[in-house]
């Protein structure tokens, strides 16, 4: 089986630099949509043909496995298709789907598929209120397609038809290199269009079987920024469906993104409006979501509350915590069980042990944090001289006055109290208060200074 992927079109409407099939839905550019889905089906060679922006298309899709053929000029759908003839055996099946049409679904492409044989030819077509633009489809007395015209050579009477052609197809590979030779661009836009092989093959002798995708929105085509945002909702309320129908609770299923995929996802999840997956996640039981978050690339384990307003990035979230208001865990911030981490915390690149306490306003990098330990509001580990990273490391059970800086590498011992306000430059011992600390003091014959003319 070859599917070709259309895909050199300059998507003039989108106002943009960036080549159309590059544009995203969540997360994930046009062509990767249409690539992901073809390529779960059985023994599927990819070929795309590419054109506007083509090394750009190509880098940005390089690790996928795609014969890229360069269609230079524009010339029509047909054209396109005849830039991938070498590559196409007269045994092959070859299926044309289109890299700016990104929802259609395995399902609809594997009905089409029951469709060919030697016989015939599998057309995906759909019926529109408004079909204007759209090639229409043309049937005999007896209902059998016998051509596909497009919208700027129909009829008047031809463009009362509600049947229109979505461009997918498929059909024998020792068919479709014999017509696509023979096509020709007398046309009203003088391309060579892709369309005229239907007449070709009904003059072959071949039969035109139709068949329908579950909804119209499958087969919509993006060619301007409020069609990708048309789209992009769409997808996401699919999206939102899916969570749903696996026991999860939105409380509203249209204000949640999700740009990627779970690998796990636990049962009765509560997630509020505006959340925002990325990457890779992965959910446990129970997990309590609040509302304008975003998660990326994180494992959130069982019965965690992320409260509102929290930024999640490559992190480990272990059972039982408690992150937010306002917490931003960074890269590599891991939390064993019941750890709070609390409003303005940032943490990153630190292990912080079961039951341990960052409630208030701290920076938190590049530090080993032992269990029950407890931070108090301020405390900054002073990681970064400038050029080199160090390393604090915090034991069990150690308490952290508020307002201290631990100036690392310093290690604070277990069961260790520093007091409040600390400068902490050298190793605190086990057990003991250590504090760097001004002497208080009290002027008496001070004034304070009065404004004149007052
Ligand atoms: C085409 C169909 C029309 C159908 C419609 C569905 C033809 C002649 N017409 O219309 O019947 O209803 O799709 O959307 O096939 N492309 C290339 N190279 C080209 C021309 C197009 O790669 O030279 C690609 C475009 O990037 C796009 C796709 O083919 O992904 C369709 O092209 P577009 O111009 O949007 O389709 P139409 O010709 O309007
Ligand atoms: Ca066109």
């Amino acid at each position: 089986m070859k599917t070709i992927i259309l895909a050199a079109g300059e998507g003039s409407r989108m106002y943009s630099k960036l080549p159309k099939v590059l544009h995203k839905i969540a997360g994930k550019t046009l062509l990767e949509h249409v690539y992901n889905t073809s390529s779960q089906l059985k023994n599927n060679h990819i070929i795309v043909i590419y054109g506007h922006g083509g090394q750009q298309v190509k880098t940005q899709l390089s690790t996928f496995k795609i014969n890229w053929m360069e269609q230079v000029q524009q010339l029509g759908t047909g054209h396109a298709v005849q830039q991938a003839k070498a590559e196409i055996n007269d045994d092959d099946t070859v299926l044309i789907l289109y890299g700016d049409v990104p929802l259609l679904k395995k399902s609809t492409i594997q009905k089409l598929l029951t469709n060919v044989n030697a016989k015939t030819l599998a057309l995906l077509t759909v019926v529109l209120e408004n079909p204007i633009g759209y090639g229409r489809i043309i049937r005999d007395s007896e209902f059998k397609v016998i051509k596909i015209v497009e919208q700027k050579d129909a009829t008047v009477s031809e463009l009362q038809i509600n049947e229109a052609n979505t461009g997918i197809l498929a059909v024998e590979g020792k068919h479709l290199k014999n017509w696509l030779s023979q096509l020709s661009n007398n046309n009203s836009q003088q391309e060579y269009y892709l369309t005229d092989i239907i007449e070709m093959a009904v003059a072959d002798g071949l039969q035109i079987k139709t068949s329908q995708p579950e909804t119209v929105d499958e087969v919509l085509g993006v060619n301007n920024r409020q069609q990708l945002s048309y789209l992009e909702r769409i997808y996401q309320l699919e999206q939102a469906s899916i969570l749903m129908n696996a026991g999860i609770t939105l409380r509203d299923p249209a204000r949640i993104d999700i740009r990627g995929e779970f690998s796990n996802l636990g049962q009765d999840i509560v997630i509020d409006i505006n959340v925002i997956f990325e990457g890779k996640n992965s959910l446990g039981d129970n997990v309590i979501i609040g509302a304008n978050t975003l998660i990326k690339d994180s494992v959130i384990e069982a019965d965690v509350e992320i409260l509102a307003n929290c930024i999640i990035e490559n992190a480990i979230v272990g059972k039982g915590s408690r992150v937010g208001p306002f917490a931003r865990l960074r890269p590599q911030a891991e939390l064993a069980d019941n750890v709070h981490i609390g409003n303005f915390v940032e943490i990153k690149k630190s292990t912080i042990a079961a039951g341990s306490k960052i409630n208030h306003l701290s920076y938190i990098g590049d530090s080993i944090i032992g269990s029950c330990v407890n931070i108090g509001a301020g405390t900054i580990t002073c990681n970064y001289d400038g050029v080199n990273k160090f390393q604090t490391i915090i034991k069990d059970g150690a308490f952290i006055g508020s307002n201290s800086q631990l100036v690392a590498p310093v290690t604070i011992g277990k069961n260790a109290t520093i007091g409040a306000g600390s400068a902490i430059t050298k190793n605190a011992v086990a057990n003991k208060l250590t504090l760097t600390r001004a002497k208080q003091i009290t002027l008496d014959g001070w004034q304070r200074p009065i404004k004149k003319n007052h």
